[in-house]
């Protein structure tokens, strides 16, 4: 994609298309966004990977330890923003996503099932909390959170902010629930 799109239309099915790409390719620029939230006085944020995402929906998948602080505020304040950098297009793209936090049920415990075994199930079974203070230096203990802290962080994108730099200008357009538009970048 060396060229630089025309219309609203065909930026808006980039993004979406790539967003659908970036789940699926490791090295995908926008796969790994950072997610933005809000504790009730301050904003946090922070990189994540994004797992899957359904077109349809419009839906990004995000696994998490369910006590990790995100969890906490996005309960609070389940609005948040994913910003991605595509440096070789200077495409940012910014989403307004609504979150929301899975635990249980059918659809976690068989993501879950799926990652159990892998070496990223670590990340969901220490004693203790993300940020918890290590009781023994900077060692980790050991894991034994036998049925895991796995959570299933669904974000979904209610508007799709766009920036495009460039040497010949810079180009920026919105879209959601009233259509797509430029802006002044
Ligand atoms: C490249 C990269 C990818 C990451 N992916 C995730 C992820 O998918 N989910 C996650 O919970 N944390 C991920 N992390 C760790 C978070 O950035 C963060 O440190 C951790 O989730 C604790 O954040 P919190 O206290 O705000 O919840 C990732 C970090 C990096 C550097």
């Amino acid at each position: 994609m060396s060229d630089r799109l025309a219309s609203l239309e065909a930026i808006e099915a980039a993004c979406w298309r790539e967003l659908a790409a970036a789940v699926k390719q490791r090295g995908h620029p926008w796969r790994t966004p950072v997610l933005a939230t809000f504790d009730g006085e301050r904003a946090d944020a922070r990189t994540v990977v994004l797992r899957d995402f359904d077109d349809v929906r419009r839906e990004l998948v995000i696994y998490t330890d369910a006590r990790a602080a995100k969890v906490e505020q996005l309960r609070r304040f389940p609005h948040g923003t994913l910003v991605g950098w595509w440096a070789e297009l200077g495409w940012q793209l910014r989403l307004a996503v609504r979150l929301e936090i899975e635990t249980e049920g059918l659809a976690t415990a068989s993501r879950w099932a799926r990652l159990m075994h892998s070496p990223a199930a670590q990340d969901y079974l220490s004693s203790l909390a993300p940020g918890a203070p290590l009781p023994d230096g900077s060692r980790p203990p050991a894991l034994h959170a036998p049925l895991g802290q796995f959570g299933v962080i669904t974000a979904t994108v209610t508007a799709l902010d766009w920036l495009e730099l460039h040497h010949e200008g810079h180009r920026r357009a919105i879209f959601d629930a009233r259509g797509g538009r430029w802006v002044q970048p």
